[in-house]
């Protein structure tokens, strides 16, 4: 989502709409705008795009020199009027943008109405200006300390409030919030670009901490109320570098956001023990979970890569037998789906036409419907009976990333529930690999670090015009998407094997100097794959190992280069493997000249058959 704020001596409507213009790559499935009028906080808001928000204040502009507006990318309840920022509170003197996710909104929630608060959307955020409303007696930097202290989660938050319309407050923990400061007027942005074209010199809030925004001055604060000093950052990029928040490339920029999408699509879906997953999004019962006898996951591209790394989680974890399709295919091979099927589609965008073909076709089958997607409110999201939804924030790039490492993350937490449920594995089995889950985002700073040898690499492999990928076990579902993502953006031809199926044809391919990059993270494998590395090396290819950490002694002696990555549980090694192989892809796009995050002839979400 993408939040701006103004409070100065110009008209504050212009410049929020034009903040949100330059923050609509952050979402934009609606939008909408709270100022300070004559006849006291006045909101307006729109599904859809800005210009249909634009169209609404056409009519009936608001005036006024102090206001907030955000642009919304669905978390919590589906794109629609109501479910648009800014939200209010039940006496409309407090509003309210949020971006972030609030993990106890919904015992929040119940807390409030019980106190006869009514709500009017299904968002976290409403609860947030009911809360401030609740906690205000005069000083609303006071109510909005008191109100974060009761929330769990991410926020960034702007905040009115008609009692004091000289003030504007701004709140981070865990979600970007920048201060633009000015002459005579002050900004609030979730990014740089929304108050660039106005100010060059920002504060960057850290969490836990606040700003009080008046014409003249900013003040900054801890939630705790001890006021700090900080230095004034100044802006040197321009709009476009801004906009990816100075990576060169959207796909670069959504890489590093892994870790964060990680932790975002776990966030309250852990219980507090750690022993279990919770996923109050599933609608079905013990016995139906206990009915069911075999899965299909049922995607295209990318996300079908995703499902297959799924069915080794499912199949390891909840012993159900799991088929993993490409949507375009499902539907004409008369699949043999039954009531007691459960049919996974995983879709980022969730409007992928043969996914959702497919979809339908299994629905009316009888089967019962389960989505991965990125996007509330999607068709897929509509369609589904159950849907997980990822929380890796809009996805940008058409190679996609963070998308399907959080799609990884969806299936290691559904593989959990099932296996709880089911009793596949007991309370501290699913403790363990929650407390290693817990560690891959730390895992994946740690392989990002290392980007420049990954560079390199990839500026020796975009000379070749051919190359290969093997893996066994679930490395070969990785490969399958590493050697994707090359192709997709760097052009070069490669092919993703199975490491024991080589020799069975493939082998006839290798000659002097092909480049061979083999992933070895199943320790129980590895001297298989050792083999097959042996093999492709007697016929002259040049072999990149990319290994476990410890391994490296083992393999290094039969491979030419070495890649480490942090060791973690077998089942959970894709959320890491993956990782280089995005990055080698990215480099030897880069290396070859080409648009990285546009390639020729794709698109990011294909609405045909
Ligand atoms: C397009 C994109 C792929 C993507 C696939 C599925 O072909 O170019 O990158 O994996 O669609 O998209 P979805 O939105 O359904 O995950």
């Amino acid at each position: 989502c993408g939040i701006v704020g103004y409070i100065g001596k110009r008209d504050s409507q212009d410049i929020l709409i034009e903040g949100l213009k330059k923050l609509e790559y952050r979402g934009y499935d609606s939008a909408g705008i709270a100022v300070f009028t004559k006849n006291g906080l006045e909101v307006r808001k729109s599904i859809g795009r800005l210009a249909n928000l634009e169209e609404k204040l056409g009519g009936q502009p608001l005036e006024g020199s102090v206001g907030i507006g955000h642009t919304r990318w669905a978390t919590h309840g589906k794109p629609s009027d109501v479910n648009s920022h800014p939200h209010t509170d039940n006496s409309h003197k407090f509003s309210v943008v949020h971006n972030g996710i609030i993990e106890n909104y919904l015992d929040l929630k119940d807390e409030l109405i019980a106190k006869g608060a009514q709500f009017v959307s299904e968002t976290d955020t409403e609860v947030i200006s009911h809360l401030i409303a609740e906690e205000y007696d005069g000083d609303i930097v006071k109510a909005v300390q008191r109100a974060v202290k009761r929330m769990r989660g991410a926020y960034a938050l702007g905040v009115l409030t008609e009692f004091e319309p000289d003030r504007l407050v701004a709140v981070r923990n865990a979600s970007p919030l920048v201060i633009g400061v000015g002459e005579g007027e002050n900004f609030i942005g979730s990014d740089i670009p929304a108050i660039l074209e106005h100010t060059r010199d920002v504060y960057i809030l850290n969490d836990g901490e606040m700003a009080i925004l008046t014409k003249n001055a900013v003040e900054l604060m801890t939630i705790e109320g001890n006021f700090i000093s900080k230095e004034i950052f100044r802006v040197d990029w321009d709009l476009v570098t801004a906009e990816k928040a100075g990576f060169d490339h959207f796909m670069l920029k959504e890489i590093y956001e892994q870790p964060k999408a990680y932790r975002d699509t776990m966030m309250g879906r852990i219980s507090d023990d750690g022993r279990s997953v919770v996923l109050k999004e599933i609608g079905m019962t013990a016995d139906q979970i206990r009915g069911i006898r075999k899965i299909q996951i049922v995607a295209c591209g990318t996300a079908m890569h995703a499902g297959l790394v799924g069915k080794t989680v499912i199949e390891s974890l909840a012993r159900i037998p799991v088929e993993t399709d490409v949507a375009s295919e499902y539907r004409y091979r008369s699949p043999i789906i039954t009531p007691d099927t459960l049919v996974i589609v995983v879709s980022q965008s969730g409007e992928t036409a043969d996914t959702l073909a497919a979809l339908r076709e299994a629905k009316r089958c009888g089967a019962r419907v389960m989505a991965i997607t990125n996007v509330v409110g999607s068709s897929v999201a509509r369609e589904a009976d159950d849907v997980i939804i990822t929380q890796a924030g809009p996805e940008i790039a058409v190679a996609s990333t963070k998308a399907y490492t959080s799609q990884l993350i969806a299936f290691y937490l559904f593989g959990l529930f099932l296996a709880d449920t089911l009793g596949t594995r007991d309370a501290d089995a699913i403790a363990e690999v929650v407390a290693a889950m817990n560690e891959l985002p730390e895992k994946v700073e740690r392989i990002l670090e290392k980007a420049p040898v990954l560079k390199q690499l990839a500026e020796s492999l975009a000379k070749h015009n051919n190359l290969f990928f093997i893996g066994r076990g679930v490395d070969f579902a990785v490969v399958q998407e590493g050697s994707l993502k090359l192709k997709e953006i760097s052009y070069i031809h490669s092919e993703a094997y199975a490491a024991g199926e080589l020799k069975h044809g493939t082998l006839a391919l290798i000659e002097e100097g092909i480049p061979v990059v083999s992933l070895i993270t199943q320790e129980d494998l590895y001297e298989k794959t050792l083999s097959n590395i042996k093999e492709v090396k007697a016929r002259g290819a040049h072999v990149l190992g990319v290994v476990n950490e410890g391994l490296e002694g083992e393999v290094g002696k039969s491979v030419d280069e070495l890649f480490a990555i942090p060791k973690t549980l077998p089942v959970l090694a894709p959320a890491l493997s993956v990782v280089p192989l995005q990055l080698i892809a990215y480099y030897a796009s880069l290396a070859r000249g080409n648009d990285v995050d546009k390639p020729r002839n794709l698109a990011k979400s294909v609405t045909v058959e």
